[in-house]
């Protein structure tokens, strides 16, 4: 039993990844035994990094999961559904046409041995769900629950009421050693846990009551989000592009992006089109001239000129 739970334990492939630009957190879960992989939240923008960190891990995508519609950035699914044939899972009461599988309480997504599991988390907005991992050791809540915080309540149908209830009966129902991973931060924190945001949630921690939360939530006076307009269209088409929106990919050479953040070409096709480009060598000029030598045509640029 125990080598059971230990050789489950290590057949998962889990990174978090960061979009900057929205603080949003993406998920990739996957079988290390049949490189089965999912993507929770993925961020339209970083579409060619998570797709790289895929290539090089060797990872097969199967799904991308939503928590909810998006009003702060616009999703992935569309792009990573065309380079992957991924499908595009939503909650079932999420108002979108345009997902493969709309998930409800209790649904399964597997990936290999792996699955995760739908739980309804209304509050944020109608059509929030979070997924617990199948051994309930990690939950992904979106924005229902933040660390030491929760997502709004006061657009797309957001509800204190309903956001206080799912995360009493649907989170902190859940083993207090559950490893929360929440959809946003904004100070660069990772990870909580049940046992932990029951206890300190400054907002729903130990004995605060759901009149307490809703006043607390009514009061807070935020800031209209500033891509809401764009984002929540943008996201019921599941991050669809309209037609006539360039990708802005190079296409002037079969270029892949690595999960560096670097382009990079096969040494076969410069070698065959080294007449229509330039090369450039940027190292010392005593290694041009080494024993290793330069490759033809090449100008010398050393990097610190
Ligand atoms: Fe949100």
């Amino acid at each position: 039993m125990f080598y059971g739970h230990l050789g489950q334990i290590m057949a998962l492939i889990f990174r978090q990844l960061f979009d900057p630009q929205s603080s949003t957190y993406t998920y990739l879960l996957a079988s290390g035994k049949t490189k089965e992989a999912i993507l929770i939240d993925p961020v339209f923008e970083q579409v060619r990094r998570d797709s790289a960190l895929i290539q090089e891990l060797g990872l097969k995508l199967s799904h991308t999961l939503e928590t909810h519609v998006h009003a702060d950035h616009v999703t992935g699914a569309w792009l990573l559904k065309q380079r992957w044939g991924s499908k595009i899972a939503a909650g079932a009461e999420t108002g979108t046409t345009c997902a493969d599988l709309y998930l409800k309480q209790g649904d399964k997504v597997w990936f290999g041995e792996h699955f995760v599991e739908t739980r309804s988390t209304p509050g944020h907005t109608a059509g929030c769900v979070s997924y617990v991992l199948d051994d309930e050791s990690m939950a992904f809540t979106g924005d229902v629950l933040l660390i030491r915080g929760s997502g709004r309540t006061d657009f797309q149908q957001g509800d204190p009421r309903a956001m206080y209830r799912s995360i009493h009966l649907q989170l902190f129902t859940l083993p207090d050693t559950c490893l929360l991973y929440p959809g946003h931060d904004y100070r660069g924190l990772t990870v909580s846990s049940v046992g932990e945001e029951k206890r300190f949630n400054p907002r729903l921690g130990g004995a605060l009551s759901e009149n307490d939360f809703v006043g607390y939530m009514k009061n807070l006076r935020l800031a209209h989000p500033k891509k809401i307009d764009v984002a929540v269209p943008a996201n019921l088409l599941c991050g669809q592009p309209p037609e006539n929106q360039p990708m802005n990919d190079p296409d002037w050479a079969p270029l892949t992006c690595n999960f560096a953040g670097i382009w990079e070409l096969q040494p076969s096709w410069v070698e065959e089109n080294l007449d229509a480009v330039q090369v450039l060598d940027v190292r010392e000029p005593d290694e041009y001239t080494g024993p290793l030598g330069h490759i033809r045509g090449a100008r010398l640029i050393p990097l610190g000129s």
